[in-house]
């Protein structure tokens, strides 16, 4: 009983207003048929609204980037998951790699934002990964142990929570890691969500993220506990996204 898979674009700091017609797009496709997957798009924050109500009444979800712990207060810049929620999103990203390293998050960081995700009725797709270096050393399954354990809410829920495993040296470069390797990784992770939590996790869905394209996706969905992908540059266009959501 394989979790529905879930195909999520990050846009990461890519668009603008005219943007919109991309979203339309695949709208446009995910009404004119039934797709085995759930679809989502997680713009920039100064599109969520606009991009909320579009997909309003449509099967596909919209989500943000990050959120910020506290509910609200003098936190110039930041926004918070109710905030989000507010906007018309229905899930968050937390945790990506590019906020672990651009911006100092930590795991205890990572674990307090998923937890104001779930606390604003915001599903977290949380974001695991090793470094390049990590892999070269074989530290590759103790680092996502590591996080794991440092990362995820005490209490998980198959809604609310999602895992993305992003290996840090697959994120924009083209490379994948090999089938074998994801495969062995997302067992890891199914193992560490079923100790948490015997009923949902096996449910939780587990995306791979990395340099997922149309012409890599059908070979990487297929791995098992691959419930889906996380996809930054080819979300971009309705082509290449629906692409990779034809995968399934
Ligand atoms: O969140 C998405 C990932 O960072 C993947 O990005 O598909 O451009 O490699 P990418």
């Amino acid at each position: 009983n394989d979790p529905r898979p879930l195909v999520a674009g990050n846009w990461k700091m890519n668009g603008l207003r005219g943007s919109i017609s991309e979203l339309e797009a695949i709208i446009a496709d995910a009404q004119a048929r039934p797709w085995p997957v759930d679809l989502m798009i997680c713009p920039p924050a100064t599109l969520v609204c606009a991009f909320a109500k579009a997909a309003a009444g449509a099967k596909i979800a919209i989500g943000a980037q990050d959120c910020h712990a506290e509910v609200s207060g003098a936190f110039t810049g930041d926004i918070s998951a109710e905030m989000l929620k507010d906007a018309g999103a229905s899930a968050v990203i937390v945790g990506h790699s590019e906020r672990r390293t651009y911006h100092g998050e930590t795991d205890d960081m990572v674990k307090a934002k998923a937890k104001a995700a779930n606390r604003a009725g915001l599903t977290a797709i949380v974001c695991i990964g090793e470094t390049y270096e990590e892999r070269e050393a074989g530290a590759t399954i103790s680092r996502i142990e590591r996080q794991l354990a440092g990362s995820l809410p005490e209490t998980i829920d198959a809604v609310k929570l999602v895992i993305a495993y992003e290996p840090v040296w697959a994120i924009g470069t083209g490379l994948t890691p090999t089938p074998k390797d994801v495969e062995q990784v997302h067992q890891t992770i199914r193992k560490h969500l079923v100790s948490l939590d015997k009923s949902s996790g096996p449910t939780v869905r587990i995306l791979y993220g990395g340099s997922v394209k149309p012409s890599n996706a059908k070979e990487l969905m297929a791995v098992p506990n691959v419930n889906g992908a996380l996809v930054g540059g080819a979300s971009l266009t309705a082509k290449d996204f629906l692409g990779i959501a034809a995968a399934y």
